[in-house]
C-alpha cells in the first residue's frame, strides 16, 4: 500500500547515503512528509532526519554526509503522528544499536508500546513503528541470535509493514521482512539493495527479486538469503529482469496515476478499516451529544458527507446535514454555536473554502472534526480530533481512492452511532460490519470483471455531448459523484438528478438516443426505479445501468450494463457502484484525448477561494 517509500544498500564498498538519497527522491511520490537516513560508523548508528521535502532536509543537514557502505532511508506520509523531526523515521532502540524504517500501519502498536514501556524502554515518538526496534531489543535479552530477535518480532506486529532492519551487531547487513506492504530487492553490481518500489532502484540495478508475502531477507553486498516468517522454509530467490522506465515504475506500470488509484481501492479501503477504533468511538460520542452536525466539504469529498447524511440519518437516527464548504457561512451561519458539530472532509486537508468553513465554525464555538488524508495538514491542526483516512498520496487530479475510503469511514462511523443509540440490531451491526470487511474482495472482483466492459462503454459512447446520472436513495449521491467524475475528466456538460425528479423539468432534454445512466442496485425503491427507466426509454433514451449482478428485471429494461456482486446493503452502496464511473471517466478522457492525471483548469488541492 502507497504510504511512504523505504530503501536500504548493502554496498560492497564507498558510502551508501547518496545512494539512498537518490532513490528517496525516486520515491518521494509516495509520501513527502518527511525524510530520515541511517548508517554505520565505527560501531555507532549515524542518523539525520527532519519533517519536510527530501530537498529541503538535504539542503539543511546534507543527506549525503552520513559515512559507511550500509544504511537506510525513509520518505515519510504519516499515518501515526504528525509530520516532526522526532517521528520522522528511521527509529531506534534505546541504545540507539538498531535503526527501522517501516512502511505500512502497525494496528497492535498501542499494547506493545505499553508493554515495553512497563519494562523501562523510553519512546521519543508518537509513531506506531518506534515499537519495532525496541521489541527487537527486548527481544535480543532472549533470543541471543539477532534475525530470530527481529523473527520473533516481527510475530507480535499485527497490522502491514515493510521492514529494513540495520543493527551496529552487524553493519554490513539488512534484514527486511514483507506483510502486505510491497518490498522488492535489487542485485547490483556494486551491492544489494531493498525498496519499497522498483523505480528507487531501476538506476542501480534492473536485476530485482519481488519478496513473497510473510517473507525475511538477510541483505549483504555478497547475496540475499530468504526464508518465510513463520516456517523457516528456505526459498530460492528468483530474479527478474525490469524493462520499465523510472516514470512507467511510478505508476507501477499504470499509464496514469488516476488508473493506479482506481486500482489500488482494495487496498486503500482496507487501511480505512485499520482506523483505530477509539478514533471511530470519540468522534461518533461527540457526533451523538450534538444538537446540530454538519458534514462540511467540497467536490467529492462534499459527496461523501452527502453519502453520510443518508447513512446517519438511516442507521443512527442522526440528522446531519451536508453543506458545500463556499456556502456554509451563508446557508447556516447563525445556526452555528457552542453545540453545533461539524465534521469537515478533506483529502488533501488544505481545501480554503473547507478551512474557511472550520474557523467560521470555530470562532462562534463549535466543536470540529475532522477526516482528512494527509497528517499535519491544516485541517489536523485546526480540527484537534480527527481520523486520518489511509490511502496514501492520491497524486491523479480526480479523487477516487479518497472517495471510497471517506465513505468506508462515514460508514463505520454511521454503524458505530447506531450501534450506541441501539437504533439497529447487533445482527445489523454484525452483516454491515462484514460487508465492510468484504469491501475489498468486492472491489477486486468489480475491477476484473467489469474494467474492459466499462472500457467499451466508453468507447461507445465517446461522441455524446451530455449525459445524465440518475439515482434513487443514496444512489443519487453515487449519480452526483459519477457526474462529477466525467464532468471533470472528459468534459461532456451532464446531469445528475433524483430519479425521481425526472417529471419535474430535466427531462424535457431527453430524445432519441440521450445517453442516461441509472445506478440501480436491487434497493426498495427499485420499483419506482424501474417506472422513472421506462419513462426514459419512452421517449428514446439509450440506458446504461450500473446494477446488481443478474438482476433480470433491470437488464431486460437496458441497452448496456455494468454488473456489480450481490448483497450489497443498500446503505454502502455508494462504495462498490463508483468504481465503474471512475472507471467510465477515465477511459471516456482517454477516448476524447484528455489527459486523466491533469484534467484542464483543475488543480489536486483549491487553495484559494
Ligand atoms: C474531485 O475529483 C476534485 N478533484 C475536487 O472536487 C476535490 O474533491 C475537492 O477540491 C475537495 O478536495 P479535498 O478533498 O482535498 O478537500
Amino acid at each position: 500500500m502507497i504510504m511512504c517509500g523505504i530503501i536500504g544498500c548493502a554496498l560492497r564498498d564507498g558510502n551508501a547515503a547518496p545512494l539512498i538519497r537518490k532513490a528517496l527522491e525516486r520515491l518521494e511520490y509516495r509520501g513527502y512528509d518527511s525524510v530520515g537516513e541511517a548508517t554505520i560508523d565505527n560501531s555507532n548508528l549515524v542518523i539525520k532526519k527532519d519533517q519536510g521535502k527530501i530537498a529541503d532536509i538535504h539542503k539543511k543537514l546534507d543527506l549525503d554526509d552520513l559515512p559507511g557502505p550500509t544504511g537506510i532511508g525513509h520518505t515519510r506520509w504519516a499515518t501515526h503522528g504528525a509530520p516532526s523531526q522526532v517521528n520522522a523515521h528511521p527509529h531506534t532502540d534505546c541504545k540507539e544499536k538498531i535503526a527501522v524504517v517501516h512502511n505500512g500501519i502497525i494496528e497492535n502498536f498501542v499494547e506493545l508500546r505499553e508493554e515495553l514501556e512497563r519494562k523501562g524502554h523510553k519512546f521519543k515518538s508518537r509513531c506506531d513503528t518506534e515499537v519495532i526496534p525496541h521489541l527487537i531489543e527486548e527481544n535480543l535479552n532472549s533470543d541471543t541470535d539477532f534475525i530470530m530477535a527481529v523473527r520473533n518480532t516481527a510475530r507480535r506486529l499485527e497490522g502491514t509493514y515493510a521492514i529494513a532492519v540495520l543493527s551496529v551487531e552487524k553493519p554490513d547487513r539488512l534484514i527486511c521482512i514483507r506483510k502486505e506492504s510491497p518490498l522488492v530487492l535489487g542485485i547490483g553490481e556494486e551491492g544489494n539493495f531493498c525498496a519499497s518500489d522498483i523505480p528507487a532502484l531501476l538506476p542501480l540495478t534492473r536485476n530485482i527479486i519481488y519478496l513473497n508475502e510473510g517473507e525475511l531477507a538477510v541483505l549483504d553486498p555478497e547475496g540475499v538469503e530468504l526464508s518465510d516468517l513463520e516456517s523457516y522454509t528456505k526459498r530460492i530467490p528468483e530474479i527478474e529482469e525490469i524493462s520499465w522506465t523510472v516514470e512507467t515504475a511510478e505508476r507501477a506500470g499504470y499509464p496514469h496515476f488516476m488508473l493506479k488509484e482506481i486500482n489500488e481501492q482494495p487496498e486503500t479501503v482496507k487501511n480505512a478499516l485499520r482506523t483505530q477504533e477509539v478514533y471511530i468511538d470519540l468522534m461518533s460520542t461527540i457526533l451523538d451529544k450534538a444538537d446540530q452536525v454538519f458534514l462540511v466539504a467540497a467536490g467529492t469529498a462534499y459527496h461523501a458527507c452527502l453519502a453520510g447524511t443518508y447513512m446517519f440519518s438511516e442507521l443512527a437516527n442522526l440528522n446531519a446535514q451536508a453543506a458545500i464548504a463556499s456556502e456554509f457561512k451563508e446557508r447556516y451561519g447563525k445556526l452555528i454555536g457552542k453545540n453545533s458539530v461539524i465534521l469537515a472532509v478533506s483529502q488533501s486537508g488544505e481545501t480554503m473554502d473547507t478551512l474557511s468553513a472550520i474557523r467560521y465554525a470555530l470562532d462562534r464555538g463549535a466543536t470540529v472534526l475532522g477526516i482528512t488524508n494527509v497528517m499535519g495538514s491544516t485541517v489536523t491542526r485546526l480540527t484537534g480530533i480527527y481520523i486520518g483516512q489511509n490511502s496514501g498520496p492520491e497524486i491523479g487530479v480526480a479523487s477516487t481512492k479518497a472517495y471510497t475510503a471517506q465513505a468506508m469511514i462515514l460508514a463505520r462511523l454511521a454503524i458505530k452511532l447506531g450501534e450506541k443509540r441501539k437504533t439497529i440490531s447487533s445482527d445489523k451491526v454484525g452483516k454491515l460490519n462484514q460487508t465492510l470487511k468484504d469491501m475489498p474482495s468486492i472491489l477486486e472482483r468489480i475491477l476484473k470483471t467489469q474494467t474492459n466492459r466499462t472500457k467499451d462503454l466508453a468507447t461507445k459512447y465517446r461522441d455524446r455531448e451530455s449525459f445524465c446520472f440518475l439515482g434513487r436513495g443514496i444512489d443519487y449521491v453515487t449519480a452526483l459523484e459519477g457526474r462529477l467524475k466525467l464532468l471533470e475528466l472528459a468534459y461532456p456538460p451532464s446531469l445528475a438528478y433524483p430519479a425521481g425528479e425526472s417529471k419535474h423539468g430535466f427531462i424535457a432534454v431527453v430524445e432519441d438516443g440521450y445517453p442516461l445512466i441509472f445506478i440501480a442496485p436491487k434497493t426498495s425503491t427499485q420499483n419506482e426505479l424501474i417506472g422513472n427507466i421506462m419513462e426514459m426509454k419512452a421517449r428514446g433514451g439509450s440506458i446504461i445501468s450500473i446494477t446488481e449482478e443478474g438482476d433480470q428485471k433491470i437488464l431486460a429494461l437496458s441497452d448496456d450494463f455494468i454488473e456489480i456482486p450481490k448483497g450489497i446493503p443498500e446503505i454502502l452502496t455508494p462504495i462498490p457502484y463508483i468504481l465503474p464511473l471512475q472507471l467510465f471517466a477515465y477511459y471516456s478522457a482517454l477516448e476524447r484525448n484528455r489527459d486523466p492525471d491533469q484534467p484542464r483548469n483543475l488543480a489536486k488541492s483549491v487553495t484559494v477561494k
